[in-house]
């Protein structure tokens, strides 16, 4: 029987992100034959299509989207991702929400702060009777971001967080999601054609074949509002976190570089990512590989949004509680606890069916 349940979802902050995951709401809302749904992963999850998600809030700081319709405001600029397909009135209203660290260094003369007053967040959410609130925030707003959640405590709703701010592997934010009842999964959402996930899988397949990897790196340019905002706060903890999640994929120590370089505005918000990899096989004769993966940022990141949103939602109907590692191993690249990617994703499997 069709499942006519509502996901209702709170998007903090209306950038690119969000842009990509409304329009691709819109896309597949009436879609479901297997040819229609040409790049998503799960067209169901459980019988949970993407059309029972329903966005009933959001957040921004930048004037040119507070107080808009969200049809319109995803479309306002600065964001700069592909229009997919026109998105009707969604009666959703973008509230101004406090800007904290929102805005860095890098990104103030892009970024055109909002003067109309502040929203009371926490009513918004329980007035709109949201039960997950997604952070897309920049990754720099650690402050934002952890507020964000804070609210989402006290409007009693569940926290996806895309950023790489540590909330959900972070202990205490942990501890409190459990004691509050609520599910919480992040961080830093993995990407549908991930660069890490590519890297991981073919040092995995190298190694498996017997080759010793000596030295690999992963670097990336973009022209996003984000790749600026990464250029000045967070390349660092970007690179920490990607850098960890590739040596995974390796048994031995190798020299290994991941993350983010450099901002090129006329990339848009298409992304380019180099690989470089070099090792040894047989009487070890050298081999390297030398790649580039070609993206549009946003968009990148609709597919597993939908999953996750749909995952939180059992996780909710359970009466689940705290991290919910099967979602958060699967769908975020630093989770409390990382695992290799088959067994993210058989435990993920697992937990759809019940299993866990
Ligand atoms: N493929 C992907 O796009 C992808 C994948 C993984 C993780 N992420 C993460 O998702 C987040 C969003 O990425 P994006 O490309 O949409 O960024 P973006 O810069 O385009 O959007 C961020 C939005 O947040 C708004 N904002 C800033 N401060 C705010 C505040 N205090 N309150 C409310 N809104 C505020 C900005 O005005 C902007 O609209 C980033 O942290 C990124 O690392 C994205």
């Amino acid at each position: 029987m069709l499942n006519l349940s509502k996901i209702k979802v709170a998007l903090v902050g209306v950038g690119n992100c969000a842009s990509a995951f409304v329009q691709g709401l819109q896309y597949y809302s009436d879609r479901e034959k297997e040819e229609e749904c040409i790049g998503l992963r799960n067209i169901f999850l459980g019988d949970l299509h993407s059309r029972n998600i329903q966005i009933v809030a959001a957040f921004d700081i930048d004037s040119r989207k507070v107080g808009k319709d969200l049809s319109e405001a995803i479309f306002a600029p600065p964001n700069n991702t592909l229009k997919l397909v026109d998105v009707p009135n969604t009666n959703v209203t973008v509230h101004n929400g406090p800007v904290l660290d929102g805005v860095g260094e890098y990104t103030k003369n892009i970024v055109r702060v909002s003067r109309l007053s502040e929203a009371n967040v926490v009513d918004v959410l329980k007035e709109s009777e949201a039960e997950i609130v997604v952070n897309l925030l920049p990754s720099g707003g650690i402050k934002a971001s952890q507020w964000y959640a804070e609210q989402a405590l006290v409007a009693q709703c569940a926290f996806v967080n895309a950023t790489p701010v540590f909330i959900a592997s972070d202990a205490e934010w942990a501890k409190r999601f459990e004691e509050a009842e609520l599910p919480l999964v992040g961080d830093d959402l993995i990407d549908q054609v991930g660069a890490t996930t590519l890297h991981k899988t073919l040092l995995k397949l190298l190694s498996m074949h017997g080759v010793r990897i000596t030295e690999t790196y992963q670097l990336d340019v973009g022209g996003g509002t984000e790749s600026l905002d990464t250029l000045g706060r967070t390349r660092d903890i970007k690179r920490e976190v990607k850098t960890k999640s590739v040596e995974t994929a390796l048994q031995y120590k190798a020299d290994v570089v991941a993350g983010s370089t450099d901002y090129v505005d006329f990339l848009q918000n298409r992304r380019d990512s180099y690989f470089w990899i070099k090792g040894l096989y047989f009487c070890k004769v050298p081999m390297q590989i030398d790649l580039r993966l070609s993206t549009v940022d946003a968009p990148n990141a609709g597919s597993t949004l939908f999953d996750v949103l749909r995952a939180v939602k059992i996780a909710l109907n359970r009466k689940m509680k705290g991290v919910i590692l099967p979602i958060s191993a699967y769908a975020f690249k630093h989770p409390p606890q990382l695992m290799p990617i088959e067994t993210a994703e058989k435990t993920f499997a697992d937990f759809i069916k019940g299993n866990t």
